[in-house]
């Protein structure tokens, strides 16, 4: 007997490129994986509306934007299945029935969304921005997924995933679980800081390094980084723990990075010298994401082809899936 692969599904929201924080946090841990399990990608473009319901041109272009991005960091096509979430009725059915018997305080107690509306400004939550968590759960669900590989500002929507998928069960089942109740997969690196000296990096804070972003801008980026501010001669002894450019060095240079660490609190090495070291190592490491990007830009109808052919895989599966969950829930005639 062939052993089943377990599977995994994890999105993005299409509300722009991707950049290096997506890539440390989740994208390189779904190069890893994409071997060892069944692997489904979600461009989430309708979670993308529920806080960017006015720029549908936005999300409509980063559709391709993030699924390139996927792409280019060394997702296999031919491995992966991607899934445009909008095309997915049986996502938006999930959702629904879900949607009954969750409780509009626990969304509201959702860390994650109290971080996100404070964020973005909200005082009256919209009911699709208030409800992502419980979507999600559908995003999760619709495929009965296994395991679920996020930072960990998702932790909160996993929690709710879990507790949605076994109150169902418990309601529903009669003794079977007819849902699977999704793991989830902790990024080892979750969180990357801005090289600003925020602790998050993000196209909103202004300090996103793109996946896509050419050398030139690379450079001109890790010059403006934030270093230690008492350092102002070259002679003098300068304090690693409070520089950004250590703190990336950590993450992209680690063989380096203790001796880059001695050399600074030594005076050995002055910050211009060690931002280029670090600009020289995102560089190596974006080059072929760049050169596999290129390809991609330059055959779109490809992208498209693979969305597609994705979507049309996992609505089959969806389909099947609703059609137990009726059943469960005695929605038939
Ligand atoms: N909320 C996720 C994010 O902002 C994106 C997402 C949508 C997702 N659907 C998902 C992640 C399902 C994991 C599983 O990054």
């Amino acid at each position: 007997m062939k052993l089943e692969k377990k599977r995994i599904l994890t999105g993005d929201r299409p509300t722009g490129k991707l950049h290096l924080g997506h890539f440390v946090g989740s994208l390189q841990n779904r190069v890893l994986l994409q071997d060892e399990y069944e692997t489904f990608i979600l461009i989430a473009d309708i979670q993308a509306l529920t806080t960017h319901f006015q720029n549908p041109k936005l999300i409509n272009d980063s559709i391709y934007q993030v699924t390139m991005d996927n792409l280019a960091v060394g997702l296999d096509p031919d491995k992966v299945t991607f899934v445009q979430q909008s095309q997915i009725p049986s996502i938006a059915e999930l959702t629904i029935f879900y949607s009954m018997f969750v409780s509009v305080n626990s969304l509201r107690h959702n860390p994650t969304i109290k971080t996100e509306a404070k964020q973005y400004g909200y005082d009256d939550l919209t009911y699709g921005f208030l409800g992502y968590p419980v979507s999600q759960t559908a995003d999760i669900t619709f495929c009965n997924a296994d395991l679920v590989p996020v930072g960990d500002d998702q932790l909160p929507h996993m929690e709710q995933a879990r507790k949605i998928t076994r109150r169902f069960n418990e309601l529903y089942g009669n003794g079977e679980t007819i849902i699977k109740v999704p793991e989830t997969l902790l990024s080892k690196n979750s969180r990357l800081a801005g090289l600003d000296g925020n602790s998050k990096m993000g196209k909103s804070l202004g300090n996103a390094i793109y996946l896509s972003d050419d050398s030139k801008t690379i450079d001109k980026k890790v010059k403006a980084a934030l270093t230690d501010k008492n350092r102002i001669a070259l002679t003098d002894k300068g304090n690693p723990n409070i520089c950004m450019v250590s703190q990336y060095h950590k993450v992209f240079n680690e063989e380096e990075y203790e001796n880059t660490c001695e050399m600074c609190r030594s005076a050995n090495i002055g910050c211009v010298a060690c931002k280029k070291l670090l600009a020289k190592k995102l560089n190596n490491t974006l080059e072929p994401i760049r050169e596999r990007r290129n390809y991609y830009e330059n055959n779109l109808n490809l992208v498209k082809e693979i969305i597609i052919e994705g979507t049309k895989k996992a609505n089959l599966i969806g389909n099947k899936q609703v059609e137990a969950i009726k059943e469960a829930m005695k929605i038939i005639l």
